[in-house]
């Protein structure tokens, strides 16, 4: 092989090149350990004496020329690509994104559990809270629930394995820990997660309450009525028919519970009122003395009105949800509706 031979080969090869990997396998084919310029020189050494020198540098030459390209080359290429990326890859960050990220929203029930507090705060309430895993001394005794009661039956009570403890079943023990914390007058609300052994499309073994508890030296049952009713007013956004049955709770005296006009037919009977027209949305009554006493107050010169209220209940009836489990499950159908909360 002789270096013009060599050198047309490169003139032609060059062409041919249009890639890095082109160029590398180029590199390899002429300036490589075993390429076609070390075979030059290889052949260099049987060449006569005389034309050595001369041969050595057009040699050296062409290698110089072709390390020049292959340099050249090199950065053209290089350039070549960045800027094919740079126009693959373009980025407008201006443009407007194709999906708008979705933004959390409130729980319906959080959203109904604030809209309660809220009424409750306009009227004078502050906000007291207490533990779930509650004393059982706290949930029932103090409550003047008495040890036989049906109520504290492993059916509806949710016991844990460390004796005197329990999920709370209702949130009338922040009743007995304001109580024991302040003394009269008090006027609170407390809001929270309460557990009963139910289960069925009106039940969750977890649902929500709001605790009312107001105590000085003067208030009555008239009070009570007119508290109530302006607080469904005020939640329902409308003069919503309220009856007061009377009825039984061991810690007030006397007690009652609190119907409202069905807000789904219109008091004409349907399903969700059982054709009753009317739908039971709250206990409440008198605190009894003996909780007053047991929590330290004095029961001859103070008295108080209690009430509780479920909270699903009133969302559902607000929201017209039928079944409390949707309130559990998550399913992101159902909680889209509720985005504008
Ligand atoms: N704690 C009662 C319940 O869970 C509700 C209630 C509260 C009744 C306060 C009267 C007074 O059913």
């Amino acid at each position: 092989m002789t270096v013009s031979e060599v050198r047309e080969r490169f003139l032609k090869e060059k062409e041919a090149v249009k890639t890095l990997k082109d160029l590398e396998n180029f590199r390899q084919l002429f300036l490589g350990k075993k390429g076609l310029i070390s075979q030059l020189f290889k052949e260099l050494r049987s060449a006569p004496p005389e034309k050595r020198k001369e041969l050595g540098r057009e040699i050296n030459l062409l290698r110089e020329e072709v390390e020049s390209f292959v340099r050249q080359k090199a950065k053209e290429l290089k350039e070549k690509e960045l800027q094919e990326r740079l126009r693959r890859e373009r980025l407008d960050a201006a443009l407007p994104g194709d999906t708008v990220l979705p933004l959390g929203a409130k729980h319906p029930l959080s959203a109904v559990v604030e809209e309660i507090t809220e009424i409750f705060k306009g009227m004078g309430f502050t906000v007291e809270t207490g533990p779930e895993v509650e004393k059982e001394e706290y949930n029932f005794d103090m409550l003047n629930i008495p040890k036989e009661h049906p109520a504290r039956d492993m059916q509806d009570t949710f016991y844990l394995n460390r004796k005197g403890y329990l999920l709370r079943t209702h949130t009338s023990p922040v009743q007995v820990r304001t109580l024991l914390k302040k003394r009269p007058p008090v006027q609170i609300i407390a809001p929270g997660r309460v557990y009963r052994r139910d289960d069925d499309p009106t039940h969750s073994p977890m649902f929500f309450q709001v605790e009312g508890l107001v105590v000085n030296e003067t208030v009555n049952f008239a009070h009570m009525m007119w508290v109530l009713k302006e607080f469904l007013r005020r939640f329902f956004e409308t003069e919503v028919p309220v009856r007061f049955r009377p009825s039984y709770f061991p810690f007030t005296e006397p007690s009652t519970e609190v119907d409202i006009g069905c807000v789904i037919c219109g008091g004409e009977g349907c399903r969700v009122c059982k054709n009753t027209g009317w739908l039971e949305v709250l206990g409440a009554g008198m605190v009894h003395p003996a909780v007053l006493e047991a929590c330290g107050v004095d029961a001859e010169r103070y008295r108080g009105f209690a009430f509780g209220l479920g909270v699903d209940r009133f969302a559902m009836l607000k929201y017209g949800v039928d079944n409390i489990k949707h309130f559990y499950e998550n399913d992101a159908r159902f909680l889209r509706q509720f985005l504008s909360l």
